[in-house]
């Protein structure tokens, strides 16, 4: 439990001093190297003594939509008499609040909605030694129409699986529903539980996974918020069918509020017989803990949340074998989203038949989408799957934000690219989106009008990438960087024709490459954001590259040069 110690030193200190890293690895007999190669990975550990107001302002997508780079450029400027080694300003990615754009993040707490006035009050409450708190909205219950316990009778299905012991059944039931994982890759979860049943007994693991870090998705948190009971049952149930009694629920570290909600949750279902040995007098164990993670978009892939786990780097391994044969300490390990697990006793309550007919036109089941960027009403919706996009915006997220026309879209944060507002008659589905080009991923959608530069949210969407690259293997941890380099340039304008030309065979090889050689989904999705642009905006792309003029006017622009290091980052 190496986080746990290094967590206690960073209590202790602010930070992890190299004497007590070394009597950590004299105490616990493990290698120096080794924990230093932990504890330098994850951006939760710091190994210098940090700034007394350590501030990040997020730059991705639905931040930067939202006036982040003018935000941090601002507060760079106020804060500058102050910076002497007290204020510390850096990069951060995605802190999950989307919705409530632009974030920042301050010694660890996040606020939202940020201002560069509060900003800076807050900066100069930190130097003066108050403690605050994240901003928190409110927690109150939300009706969900797929709570199959609208008057507070949880966990009915969990109680009809102990009575009936038909684990075959769950599995019919999720097959016919047709159910597929929400986490992004759309895996059937009957056949992922099945596999792992199938898996000789002994010691298997079900895990929940909370880390939510892409860009634009933050459906989780409102559940984790909203539903707790429904993702606890879920785990439970997965449990049950697939003979694991240890589960974990993996949740990133900047969601404090809904890691208490669990917990409370969590203790309640022990406190009633649900969870622990001899669940409800039927013989069945099932025991739940939680774990925060120690940081990283990256830890959201399945493999590498494993390794994260165990105490390791979180570095994604190479499959086959999958997590389901060989997981968690090498066990069978069953892995789902958050929204997949809550939709299982929906579904076992409800039926079949209710589910898929919650679906239109063709499609199956509901669907939980955030929305933010340029919506008047940026937030988390439960959505009918298969609405179409236009629906959504209008009916659900009250359409682009001062009366604005729609440019493009992005179904699924980064990942998905950015489909022009052309197609925003798309279905919300799986088969839909993957016809469109795009992915119904984890349902991330942003926003964005038509002052929108389309060739800047590409280079902010790589940008992202490159900064979360684990760096295992060369052509996502070099070809992030070139793909940056190329789009910067890009954006600076000015090649000659034969150039250009030259950069978008190279970036063709490069995306090739990365595609089919990366270990892992993030270098093989990080050419997708400049690929959507340059299929359906490319006119807008050459009018940059060679005739040296942004259509929008975000480019070339004296803010845009004065910020061009911000604009690019750092890896951090
Ligand atoms: C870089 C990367 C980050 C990911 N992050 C998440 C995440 O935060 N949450 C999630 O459920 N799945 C994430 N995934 C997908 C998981 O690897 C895995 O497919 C998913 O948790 C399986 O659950 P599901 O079948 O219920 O969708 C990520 C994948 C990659 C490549
Ligand atoms: S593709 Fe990128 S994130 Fe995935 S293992 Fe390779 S370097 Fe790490």
């Amino acid at each position: 439990m190496i986080f746990d110690d290094l967590r206690a030193i960073q209590l202790r200190h602010g930070f992890l001093p190299k004497a007590e890293l070394e009597a950590l690895s004299s105490r616990t007999q493990t290698p120096l190297y080794q924990i230093h190669s932990v504890a330098s990975f994850y951006p939760h550990f710091y190994l210098a003594p940090p700034a007394r107001a350590r501030l990040s302002v997020c730059a991705d997508m639905s931040c930067h939509l939202n006036g982040a780079f003018e935000l941090r450029a601002d507060l760079e400027r106020r804060l500058g008499q102050a910076q002497q080694g007290e204020v510390e300003i850096r990069d951060v990615s995605c802190l999950g609040r989307c919705d409530q754009a632009p974030a920042m993040a301050l010694n660890d707490h996040i606020f939202t909605g940020i201002t560069a006035e509060r900003g800076e009050a807050l900066v100069r409450r930190a130097l003066s030694g108050e403690e605050f708190d994240d901003d928190r909205p409110g927690n109150g219950r939300v009706a969900c129409a797929s709570d199959p316990y609208p008057d507070g009778e949880n966990y009915g299905a969990l109680r009809a699986l102990v009575a009936a012991r038909d684990f075959e059944a769950v599995l019919t039931r999720l097959k016919e529903a047709e159910l597929r994982g929400m986490g992004g890759a759309g895996f059937p979860t009957a056949m992922k539980w099945d596999l792992v049943r199938k898996q000789p007994a002994g010691e298997k693991y079900v895990v929940c996974n909370a880390d939510e870090s892409e860009p634009g998705t933050i459906k989780d948190r409102f559940i984790m918020t909203h539903l707790p009971h429904l993702l606890v049952e879920g785990m439970i149930l997965a449990g049950l069918v697939t003979g694991a009694r240890q589960g974990i629920l993996y949740i990133r570290h900047e969601y404090h509020l809904q890691e208490e909600i669990l917990g409370e949750e969590i203790r309640r279902a022990y406190r009633s017989g649900l969870l622990g040995r001899n669940i409800l007098g039927s013989g069945l164990d099932f025991e739940l803990r939680i774990f925060v993670s120690p940081g990283g978009y990256i830890c959201g892939e399945e493999s590498a949340l494993i390794e994260a786990i165990e105490g390791h780097r979180a570095e994604p391994r190479n499959k086959p074998p999958f997590p389901g044969v060989v997981g968690l300490w090498q066990k069978p390990t069953v892995i789902n989203n958050v929204e997949t697990f809550i939709h299982v006793p929906q579904i076992l309550v409800r039926g079949v038949d209710w589910y898929k007919a919650a679906g239109r036109n063709g499609s199956r089941g509901w669907k939980f989408v955030g929305v933010s960027g340029h919506c008047a009403k940026p937030g988390v919706y439960e959505v009918p799957m298969g609405i179409t996009m236009r629906e959504l915006l209008a009916d659900y997220a009250g359409g682009v934000r001062g009366g604005r026309a729609l440019k493009a879209f992005a179904p699924s944060g980064p990942s998905s690219g950015y489909l022009p507002a052309a197609l925003v008659e798309v279905r919300l589905d799986f088969k839909a989106l993957a016809e469109a080009g795009s992915m119904l991923g984890s349902g991330a959608i942003v926003v964005c009008d038509d002052t929108t530069c389309m060739l800047d949210m590409a280079l902010n969407a790589v940008r992202f990438y490159r900064n979360e690259s684990c760096g295992k293997c060369v052509p996502c941890r070099v070809g992030s960087q070139k793909m940056v380099d190329l789009l910067l340039r890009w954006t600076q304008g000015g090649l000659p024709e034969a150039q250009f030309r030259a950069d978008l065979s190279l970036l063709e090889e490069l995306s090739f490459a990365m595609s089919q050689a990366s270990i892992c989904g993030l270098g093989q999705i990080a050419p997708a954001p400049i690929q959507s642009v340059l299929k359906h905006f490319r006119a807008e792309v050459d009018a940059h590259v060679l005739q040296g003029k942004c259509p929008s006017g975000i480019c070339f622009t004296p803010a845009a040069r004065a910020g061009e290091a911000n604009r690019v980052g750092i890896r951090p």
